[in-house]
């Protein structure tokens, strides 16, 4: 008797385990239905619906939904190191229209704290709704095999390339999937990297020159990869980059022109801008050139410009793009 009852304990815990979601709980009234890092349940009880109130949370509310947006949505895929990160995690949040970077909670985690460039052109400077996609990492460099980033985890540029082509469920939106629709004709691909190749590298024996072709090469095959991505129809790419570098750079862009002549391609002279406002802080109300973290300082730390800084980056890549669809 005992033996068989215990026999069947198992299968009654199995039959329990498998009617649990038929009888999944709903949110009641005013309970969390959606927020950052929230994982419960998103379904409301009768007569509510689930309503925004910021990106930390949204509420069960009395009444039926609003539409939802269903206007025209743009795209951009921004790749790069702190500069350009807003921590975004591709397989949680997506952009949405609440929050056109997706997730962490706008402005997201930034090198700098607060809005960089990124925030400012999907939220301010933008003519478009724009998502961003932001692959982008915090210490990335071009090829972590050249270049050791900081620290080991640190998604190079080749990574970030990489997440984009794999699969949806780790974060790749390069097939076009039901929830990215991104076309050729709306998508943006924009990368600003190279302080952290050169930083990590300017004092290695060998001939310096030499090495930034290397660098460079690697950097326009990724190019041309996110570029074969949209297919061969009317193409887009904005190009954010940093003296020897810098004019290898302009070669390799007018190359990278003249083999992609369908594709549209800024070029935004990010070291040209740096040393413009740091020649002269007053004229663009900063400080001065050198110091960091107050009100008033083009540097929020000791390596990353903040928000003022970044406000002004926004305006000049706007001004740059303007007429597009963008920005
Ligand atoms: C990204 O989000 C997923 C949930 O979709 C979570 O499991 C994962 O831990 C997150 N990754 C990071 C690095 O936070
Ligand atoms: C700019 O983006 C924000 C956030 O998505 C959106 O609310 C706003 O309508 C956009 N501006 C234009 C002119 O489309
Ligand atoms: C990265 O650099 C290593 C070392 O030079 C090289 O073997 C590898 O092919 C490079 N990776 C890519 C994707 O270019
Ligand atoms: C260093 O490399 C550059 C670029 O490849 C090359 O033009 C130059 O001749 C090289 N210099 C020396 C001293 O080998």
């Amino acid at each position: 008797m005992f033996s068989s009852l215990l026999t069947l304990l198992p299968t009654t815990t199995l039959l329990l385990a498998a009617s649990a979601p038929a009888v999944r709980a709903q949110v009641g009234a005013y309970g969390q239905c959606a927020g950052y890092e929230y994982f419960g349940e998103t379904t409301c009880v009768s007569g509510y619906y689930c309503s925004y109130e910021s990106d930390y949370f949204s509420q069960c509310v009395p009444g039926t939904a609003p539409p939802a947006y269903s206007g025209p949505v743009n795209y951009w895929f921004p790749f790069g190191d702190s500069y350009t990160t807003t921590s975004f995690n591709a397989t949680y949040l997506l952009p949405n229209i609440h929050n056109p970077i997706g997730n962490p909670p706008f402005p997201g985690y930034t090198g700098g704290g607060g809005e960089n460039y990124v925030g400012y052109l999907t939220e301010v400077d933008n003519t478009s709704v724009t998502f961003a996609y932001n692959y982008a990492y915090g210490g990335a460099t071009i090829n972590a095999s050249l270049v050791a980033p900081y620290l080991p985890t640190v998604l190079s540029l080749i990574d970030q390339v990489n997440e984009f082509f794999g699969p949806v469920e780790d974060g790749g939106y390069a097939s076009k999937p039901a929830s990215t629709p991104w076309t050729s004709e709306n998508a943006l691909f924009s990368v600003w990297i190279g302080i952290n190749d050169l930083a990590g590298s300017y004092y290695e024996s060998g001939n310096r020159s030499a090495f930034a072709e290397v660098l460079l090469g690697e950097y326009f095959s990724l190019m041309q990869e996110l570029i074969a991505a949209e297919g061969p129809a009317a193409q887009q790419a904005l190009q954010v980059v940093l003296e020897d570098f810098n004019s290898r750079l302009a070669t390799h862009v007018a190359s990278f022109k003249a083999a992609n002549s369908g594709v549209k391609t800024w070029i935004w002279d990010a070291y040209t801008v740096f040393t413009n406002i740091l020649a002269d802080p007053t004229a663009y109300g900063f400080v001065d050139a050198t110091s960091y973290g107050n009100t008033g300082d083009f540097w929020a730390n000791n390596f990353h410009p903040g928000p003022a800084a970044h406000a002004i980056f926004a305006k000049d890549i706007a001004t740059l793009m303007a007429g597009s669809l963008w920005f």
